[in-house]
């Protein structure tokens, strides 16, 4: 079984810092095994520990799905305004490394969005080579014509200033100014831009499936947290 420090152990799941766990092991906050630690250096079997009576949270890692709502950004920064981290536990945002989102959704637009701290996820789920579907419900100021079903398919859609066309994508009409379209992509504001090519504007922007992820009936500015894949 392997061991870890106990500091180690407060800090990377976001409890304290490793400074900060002297105090939260003197204050009787973490035992080992049914008893009290006395030692923020000892190394123990990380399941046998339990910090304020709790076993430690997702060792194993978090993922989760957040249905984003609008009028929050994917950013960090605080000039942005409110952001999706203010909606999930404040402890997942310590933990080292911190959680972060899968890619981006703009501050309008709402939907599927996949938080997790484990890099590899972030890596194979935002990487074009991966190919991930991610579906998205649009509205559009005007109906669109027909032949934009097959400019979407074609790989002749050209965002302004990329070297690179669009990767063919899947675009259904739904109803008037609605619209599916399906990217196995995920360039900066690349549902918008790709209609604006064709003189068209995103009224709103809904993601409602990304790779096998939905909502289901997850409220807007809620999240369930899900299993971890094998990484
Ligand atoms: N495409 C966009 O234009 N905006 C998003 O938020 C997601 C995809």
């Amino acid at each position: 079984m392997s061991r870890f420090r106990i500091d180690q152990i407060l800090s990377r799941h976001g409890y304290c810092s490793r400074s900060e766990a002297r105090g939260w092991v003197r204050a009787g906050r973490v035992t080992v095994d049914g008893t009290q630690s006395k030692d923020p250096t000892a190394r123990v079997p990380l399941a046998q520990v339990l910090i304020d009576g709790e076993p430690v949270e997702r060792p194993e890692g978090i993922l989760c799905l957040l249905h984003k709502p609008p009028g929050v950004v994917c950013s960090r920064d605080k000039r942005e305004g409110p952001n999706i981290f203010g909606l999930i536990p404040e402890r997942w945002s310590q933990r080292n490394p911190p959680v972060t989102s899968v890619g981006r959704l703009d501050k309008d637009t709402t939907g599927v969005l996949l938080i997790t701290d484990e890099g590899t996820l972030v890596q194979r789920w935002t990487s074009p080579r991966h190919k991930v579907p991610k579906l998205y419900d649009v509205v559009l100021n005007r109906d669109p014509d027909r032949s934009l079903i097959d400019l979407f398919a074609s790989s002749q859609v050209w965002l302004p200033d990329e070297a690179e066309p669009c990767l063919p994508a899947r675009l259904e009409i739904t109803g008037p100014c609605r619209v599916q379209v399906e990217l196995i992509e995920g360039r900066f504001h690349q549902v918008k831009r790709m209609f604006a090519t064709e003189g068209l504007e995103v009224i709103s922007l809904h993601r409602s499936r990304f790779g096998d992820f939905e909502l289901k009936d997850l409220p807007p500015g809620e999240w369930r947290l899900l299993p971890m894949p094998p990484v």
